[in-house]
């Protein structure tokens, strides 16, 4: 049997991939074009972003591994056979990485470090209030892989945090609450807001208006999920009326952002290129590895997607 690794990757990132793959999986026949193989023999596909229908006409198909934790767009394409498993990337490097840029950017509005970058653009010396962190309190929005080890990172640091999900989670240190009646609470009580949910038809357009109209005056937004989970002109006028206090965005509606996007040049807006959480394929293709082993031998396999609940 073969592997169809079919993913949409730049020159510089397959030069990474493959030997990555090469050597996580030495015992399998990895091929980047389908011809390579009758169409029969391809039994597992690992995908990034695959061509419209490259997953189709695949009669022995049996696992779909996609190398990116967000699996919403091949959930939204109807050539992706509904029928085989689709298992999505949780790499604990990722959560670590994810950690990282979350204390980050809690820190910088937190010590509005991001204040000062603008300060400093127009050389003005101005010392702002200093808060201990225990003064900041934090929303975790998803306590997944990512977003509980976010809160956890937080807590560790200091800062008070509240996390939310869709059903009750129990993490170290951190204020778990679930449910609708919750969010409200979760939201009006938090200085900074940190999005991890998964994006589905549930939470899509999840920040609008009226989300931010439910948190504290002068809070600030941090998105580190998706782009589409933010209603970007309802973003832009709560932060112009200081409803919102700054926003930091690693994700958008349309990425690369358009150089003419009005978020690239908004002082209350720091603007990351989606690296909050780069797929290594260091630590990324072991982890495929362990489920296509798995799968060879008849174990359960891991990370499965629900695709009633779209994550
Ligand atoms: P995950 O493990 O699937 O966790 C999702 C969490 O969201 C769970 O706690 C889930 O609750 C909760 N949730 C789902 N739908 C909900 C709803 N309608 N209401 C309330 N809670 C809900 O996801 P993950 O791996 O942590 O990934 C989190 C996000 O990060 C995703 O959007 C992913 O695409 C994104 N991501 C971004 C980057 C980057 O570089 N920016 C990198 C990787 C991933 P239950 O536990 O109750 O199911
Ligand atoms: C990155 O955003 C991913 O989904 O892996």
């Amino acid at each position: 049997m073969a592997i169809l690794i079919a993913a949409d990757l730049s020159a510089d990132e397959w030069a990474s991939w493959w030997p990555a793959l090469q050597a996580a999986l030495p015992d399998e026949q990895l091929v980047r074009d389908r011809a390579q193989v009758p169409a029969g023999q391809i039994d597992i596909a690992l995908v990034a972003n695959p061509k419209g229908g490259e997953l189709q006409g695949l009669p022995g198909l049996a696992l779909i591994q996609s190398l990116w934790a967000g699996v919403e767009g091949l959930l939204a394409d109807p050539t992706v056979p509904a029928d085989v498993p689709l298992a999505r990337m949780v790499d604990p490097a990722m959560n670590e990485a994810m950690a990282q840029t979350a204390l980050w950017a809690v820190l910088g509005l937190h010590r509005r470090f991001f204040s000062y970058a603008v300060q400093q653009q127009a050389r003005q010396w101005r010392q702002r209030a200093q808060w201990r962190a225990d003064e900041v309190p934090v929303a975790v929005l998803g306590l997944g892989h990512m977003g509980r080890a976010v809160a956890q990172r937080l807590a560790l640091n200091g800062y008070p945090v509240r996390g939310w999900s869709r059903s009750q989670a129990e993490v170290d240190g951190v204020v778990a609450l679930a449910g609708e009646a919750a969010l409200a609470h979760v939201l009006s009580t938090a200085r900074v807001v940190i999005n991890l949910l998964p994006l589905t038809p549930a939470t899509r357009a999840f920040f609008n208006a009226d989300r931010f109209a439910q948190m504290l005056r002068g809070a600030s937004l941090v998105n580190l999920a998706r782009g589409a989970h933010v209603v970007e002109a309802d973003l832009l006028a709560a932060l112009d009326s200081g409803r919102l206090g700054h926003a930091v965005l690693d994700v958008f509606g349309t990425e690369p952002l358009p150089a003419s996007h009005a978020f690239w040049g908004h002082p209350q807006i720091t603007v990351l290129p989606h690296v909050a959480a780069l797929t290594d394929p260091r630590s990324a293709a072991p982890v495929v590895a362990q489920n296509i082993r798995a799968l060879r031998q008849g174990r359960p396999l891991e990370h499965l997607v629900d695709r009633s609940r779209g994550y």
